[in-house]
């Protein structure tokens, strides 16, 4: 098989282009996220996208695209998903920041407790890193440890030093700081136990997802909960990603746990700013008024309870109580997966492209002809995908993915995937526009 001549595409984004300059001029980084950065996606990419509906986006100069993942997999109903913008705009009439506490914080406290029946108390605030990193303190303050540990396998707990200084981009997180988070492996009870025998009585808190790319061994989960009690260090599920995906309760409800505390955000308000931390009274209580012990200060900032932001959280678990929001997450991804891994087997590009996942969390991994996982192919991807209008970091699908999006996805993914064969044959720099995306986590650009 031979080559195609590379497509001259430095016309389909003309505005995109004009606006990054500026952008990084005035911005380090060009944006507000790392994963939404310029180097984690093709050079002739959209760069600054103008709107969104449903699963559809236009960038700013006016091409359209099916976007999986959306605002980082916190937008799960769908772009301005109507009856959530709505009542947010309803909420915002009445003014958003008061002196005393708003109502609506003790009616959105109420409405995401009746999601977490297990748990007592909530605090919300703006972003998941705030919500993981008071679940920490709260759990250094009720043990008197200052260690945490962190779960090795699982990519982001916060922008914050305790989880960024483990990262390859450590630059000015000091060296004492650092060695006070510990790690250990998914699925290995005896690597923790190992772990907590290296740091006796230490350990403050142990984190990490109820589940990720992996599913959890059977007795996995249980038996962590129960080497964590008995070390007496409090258990932290993270379900920034899983909660309101894998059920309205959460992956602790799939998996059949109640960790001491965990944290929600993402796709809690469908992509406002809400995030939240949940938990035992007792623990919990630590940030209250109503104790005699030494005081937490727990989540307290300005915007931690915009009012409108908890209008669209309440509105979103509506839409989740009432619809069948999580069913049609796993119905939409079952339907993706299987007509992608279709051409997979067609193409014999197993196990150089790969779908994994859960249905409604499905990711796809790239290796070159080597085995070896691969950000030029996973570049060449995302370019021939983009190239056919679809806009795909991963195959993460929301509420309002319809079959048609899906099966446009699918007959897409099969033109891209033969470009993808047809590299590993002859070469990916025949086909690869531009260079490769890079590892968020690296030490230099
Ligand atoms: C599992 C997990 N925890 C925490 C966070 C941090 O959330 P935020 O970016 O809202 O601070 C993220 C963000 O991607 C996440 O995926």
């Amino acid at each position: 098989m031979t080559g195609r001549p590379k497509r001259h595409a430095a016309t389909r984004y003309p505005q995109s282009r004009a606006l990054r300059d500026k952008a990084h001029r005035l911005i380090p980084g060009g944006c507000h996220t790392n994963a939404k950065g310029d180097d984690q996606f093709p050079e002739e990419a959209p760069g600054f996208i103008a709107r969104g509906s449903g699963c559809h986006v236009w960038d700013v100069d006016g091409n359209e695209f099916i976007e999986y993942g959306m605002g980082l997999r916190a937008v799960t109903l769908g772009h301005a998903y109507g009856p959530v913008v709505a009542a947010a705009a309803a909420e915002m009439q009445n003014g958003s920041n008061f002196n005393r506490p708003a109502a609506i914080e003790v009616t959105c406290a109420e409405r995401l407790l009746e999601c977490l029946p297990n748990h007592d108390c909530v605090k919300f605030t703006k972003d998941g890193s705030a919500a993981t990193s008071a679940a920490l303190k709260l759990a250094r303050a009720h043990t008197s440890r200052a260690k945490v540990a962190i779960c090795l396998d699982h990519p982001f707990f916060a922008s914050e030093d305790w989880f960024i200084g483990t990262t390859a981009v450590n630059a000015g997180v000091p060296q004492a700081i650092r060695d006070l988070t510990v790690g250990f492996r998914y699925n290995d009870l005896d690597g923790l136990r190992a772990l907590f025998a290296a740091h006796p009585r230490e350990i403050a808190a142990v984190i990490l997802e109820p589940a990720r790319n992996e599913e959890p061994h059977p007795g996995y989960l249980a038996g962590l909960q129960e080497l964590c009690r008995r070390e007496g260090a409090v258990l932290i599920l993270d379900e920034m990603i899983t909660g309101f995906r894998w059920d309205v309760a959460g992956a602790q409800h799939v998996y059949g746990i109640t960790p001491d505390l965990s944290t929600f955000g993402k796709a809690l308000a469908n992509g406002f700013a809400l995030s939240a931390l949940v938990g035992r009274r007792d623990l919990m209580e630590l940030g209250g008024l109503h104790h005699d012990k030494e005081r937490v200060f727990l989540l307290s900032t300005t915007h931690g309870a915009e009012t409108h932001a908890l209008a669209a959280g309440i509105a979103t678990m509506h839409e989740y109580r009432t619809k069948p929001v999580i069913e049609t997450l796993y119905a939409r991804g079952d339907r993706l997966r299987e007509g992608v891994d279709r051409h997979i087997r067609d193409l014999g590009l197993a196990p150089c492209f790969s779908v994994t996942g859960r249905s409604c969390s499905l990711q796809f991994n790239t290796s070159g002809p080597d085995g070896q996982p691969s950000q030029a192919y996973r570049t060449l991807f995302l370019q021939e995908m983009l190239a056919r209008g679809i806009l795909a970091p991963s195959f993460v699908v929301s509420y309002t993915h319809g079959t048609a999006d899906i099966d446009a996805t699918i007959d897409a993914a099969g033109a891209a995937l033969k470009v993808y064969r047809a590299a590993l044959a002859d070469g990916i720099e025949r086909y690869l526009e531009g260079r490769p995306v890079k590892p968020v986590y690296r030490r230099y650009n």
